[in-house]
């Protein structure tokens, strides 16, 4: 069995649709089983905020692919949770504002960043065991992990969540940002567990995820 990571590490890798509980999915099954968890949305959430700052058109996929080979960066891992630091600040407000949020479906789609960010995703093993979420992990980042869940829910219900935290969002023009863009669409993984989460509590999910992952756990 692979467990998916280089020097023994296991990889969990949680992919899925916009709103489908990822996050919130992979923080508790990353607690309960002690491993670091790690946001990918927001390591391209915080290009996005960068270029903005820094006056890099978005749109221009050469400007925002040299803006990658020049900004600064650091991981660190505090509390469980692996942060992307840019000139050693960590932008943890700023990359979920509106501005932000419409802004990153443009720089995901450039394949010298998405190049970019495997590379420091696979970075993280650094950390240990670790819990990844995104929209590629099971299919890019970590394709060899034998833990491969795919999240979704019924477009009516992440419509609720987003707007629950504040956040009015045209969630199925991100979907289909993501999953029609040619680097690394989103997709479901290839033996990937696909788990439809609309009407279930996050603790009914995480529980299923963990009682999966320990049932393959080698003994
Ligand atoms: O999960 P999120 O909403 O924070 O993700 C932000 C954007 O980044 C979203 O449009 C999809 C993209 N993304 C990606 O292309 N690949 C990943 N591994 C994670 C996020």
């Amino acid at each position: 069995m692979s467990a998916g990571g280089q020097r023994g590490s296991i990889v969990i890798a949680i992919d899925g649709t916009s709103a489908s509980g990822k996050s919130t999915n992979a923080r508790l099954v990353a607690k309960a089983l002690d491993y670091a968890y790690v946001d990918t949305g927001a390591m391209y959430r915080t290009l996005a905020w960068y270029c903005l700052k820094n006056g890099v058109d978005v749109h221009d996929a050469k400007a925002v692919a040299a803006a990658v080979r020049r900004w600064k960066t650091r991981l660190d891992c505090v509390d469980g949770h692996v942060r992307l630091l840019v000139d050693g600040y960590h932008p943890a407000r700023e990359i979920r504002t509106a501005e932000t949020s419409a802004a990153v479906p443009h720089v995901a789609a450039i394949p010298r960043v998405r190049t970019w960010m495997v590379k420091t995703q696979r970075d993280c093993l650094r950390f240990g065991n670790l819990v990844m979420e995104g929209r590629d992990i099971g299919t890019h980042v970590f394709p060899e992990t034998d833990f491969k869940f795919y999240l979704d829910a019924s477009l009516d219900e992440r419509t609720r969540r987003r707007q629950a935290e504040g956040v009015h969002e045209d969630l199925a023009k991100r979907d289909r940002r993501d999953s029609e863009r040619r680097a690394a669409p989103l997709m479901i993984p290839l033996g990937a567990m696909v788990v439809n989460n609309s009407g279930q509590t996050p603790e009914q999910t995480s529980n299923l995820i963990i009682a999966e992952v320990r049932r393959r756990l080698p003994a």
